[in-house]
């Protein structure tokens, strides 16, 4: 299995090919889900005492269950949120596979590390934060949200232990009610309560009900969390007075920005992002809206001394790693062993430059805007409410939920597009979430164009 011999280098020609193949591919299909039964009966037992050889295998994940994932990189994946990988960002994930880089530590992995560390503080410079700010690329939004709101905590406990302090009975954090399930998610694995707060009409957090919530549950809070950029509207919180009230309460501020913050490397949407600076920490996924593969979130800290006090681990095979002078970048998450996931970004970032990011994110702004206008055309179409990123969610006039599943299943089933419903205030809405440079205006007006029945996309 480990020898270079002609087996093996037939094995890693075949799979290069594949991947090849794939990156460069022009006109790549959608692609459906199959059932567990389906699967079962057509990938049967692939794991043998004797194995069934590369050929096998790669023609079994070619044939049969890559078509069953769908290409999330596709113009018309609509849904969630998409993922648009650059292809200089896609093709260095293979040479992060090939190289066998530890990441988690500066000892194992400097140069990687060292990279890394170039993107973190390039981005901590667009959001303002000081040089001092640091930080480490985790897995996905979810283990960012966690390891940020974990150091916030352990900042609070250790401050009510400088000062003598008793702890609150329940620490508890502060956000909206539009935030992302992450958020909830951390609070249960730190067993924490939630303070969530409705957002005001303009579906953003605003600091007067900070404010309150502050002066209702008092030194219980550890943290508030702001969303730059909702998943489900694109909604960025009104962070500068969110960060006025937490700054006069000397709480931590957190960031969610796992989808939208990229949107503040646009010059022209910088205001919308005024208060991002006064982060105690922040996170923004490359999966999402900085044309990188899964999975990777760049979690940054104002002081990462806090994060690192939070998060290191000790062990006495750890201690020429703790002992070392070098901030490891496992001491700064959830996490310990690492992949160097923010090395496909440094690559991308590196070869095309900054300006090519620029304006690949704003292509998903201004073609937000313009598909809105053309919903606002449309009869029997109806806008919830003007994009500000790049979600745009509307409704089609006396469609129930049953309509929309019709419909959406039928686009899927001819490969047009993947768009999915959701809701608001109860009410079933169709929403685009316009990531991928590769989506166009006409693509998604010819989706419009189908909207005249549910079932029938023709
Ligand atoms: C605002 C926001 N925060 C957090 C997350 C969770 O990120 P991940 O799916 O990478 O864990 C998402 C995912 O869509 C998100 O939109």
């Amino acid at each position: 299995m480990h020898a270079v011999s002609a087996e093996s280098r037939a094995i890693v020609e075949s799979v290069l090919d594949y991947s090849r193949r794939r990156v460069l591919w022009e006109d790549i299909p959608l692609d459906v889900p199959a059932t567990p039964d389906e699967l079962a009966a057509q990938a049967p037992a692939s794991i043998t005492a004797t194995g069934i050889g590369a050929v096998r295998a790669l023609a079994l994940f070619g044939d049969v269950l890559a078509p069953t994932c769908l290409s999330t990189d596709h113009p018309g994946y609509l849904a969630f949120i998409p993922s648009a990988p650059s292809k200089a960002a896609s093709a260095f994930d293979l040479v992060v596979s090939a190289s066998s880089i530890y990441a988690g530590s500066w000892l194992e992995g400097a140069g990687a590390v060292h990279a890394e560390n170039e993107v973190l503080a390039w981005l901590a410079s667009e959001f303002g934060l000081p040089e001092t700010a640091g930080g480490v690329f985790v897995q996905g939004g979810t283990i960012g949200n966690l390891s940020a709101l974990v150091a916030a905590r352990d900042a609070a406990r250790r401050r009510n232990r400088e000062a003598g302090r008793p702890d609150p009975a329940r620490w508890a954090v502060v956000c909206s009610g539009e935030s992302h399930s992450s958020v909830e998610s951390a609070a249960a694995v730190m067993d924490v309560d939630v303070v969530g707060i409705l957002p005001d009409d303009d579906g953003r957090l605003h600091g007067h009900a900070v404010a309150e919530a502050l002066a209702e549950h008092g030194d219980a809070i550890f943290a508030v969390v702001a969303t730059a950029g909702t998943t489900n509207f694109g909604i960025v919180d009104d962070i500068a007075g969110i960060a006025a009230v937490t700054r006069r309460h000397d709480v931590w501020l957190h960031i969610d920005g796992a989808y939208g913050l990229a949107g503040m490397l646009v010059p022209r949407m910088r205001a919308a992002y005024a208060g991002v600076e006064h982060a105690d920490s922040l996170i923004v996924d490359p999966h999402k809206w900085l044309f990188a593969p899964f999975d990777a979130c760049a979690l940054l800290y104002r002081d990462p001394q806090i994060a690192r006090r939070a998060h290191t681990q000790h062990a006495s095979y750890l201690d020429t790693l703790t002992e070392a002078p070098e901030t490891n970048p496992s001491d700064l998450s959830v996490q310990l062993t690492r992949r160097a996931r923010g090395l496909p970004l440094w690559f991308s970032l590196a070869t095309y430059g900054t300006d090519e990011y620029r304006s690949a994110i704003a292509h998903g702004i201004d073609l937000a805007r313009r598909i809105a206008d053309e919903i606002e055309r449309r009869d029997g179409l109806a806008l919830v409410r003007r994009p500000q990123l790049s979600v745009v969610v509307f409704r089609k006039e006396g469609w129930t939920r049953a309509d929309y599943d019709a419909w959406c299943a039928r686009l899927l089933g001819d490969q047009r597009a993947f768009v999915v419903p959701s809701s608001h205030h109860g009410e079933p809405v169709l929403r685009f979430a316009i990531v991928n440079p590769l989506t166009t205006f006409a693509l998604l007006c010819e989706v419009l164009d189908t909207l005249d029945r549910p079932g029938d996309s023709h």
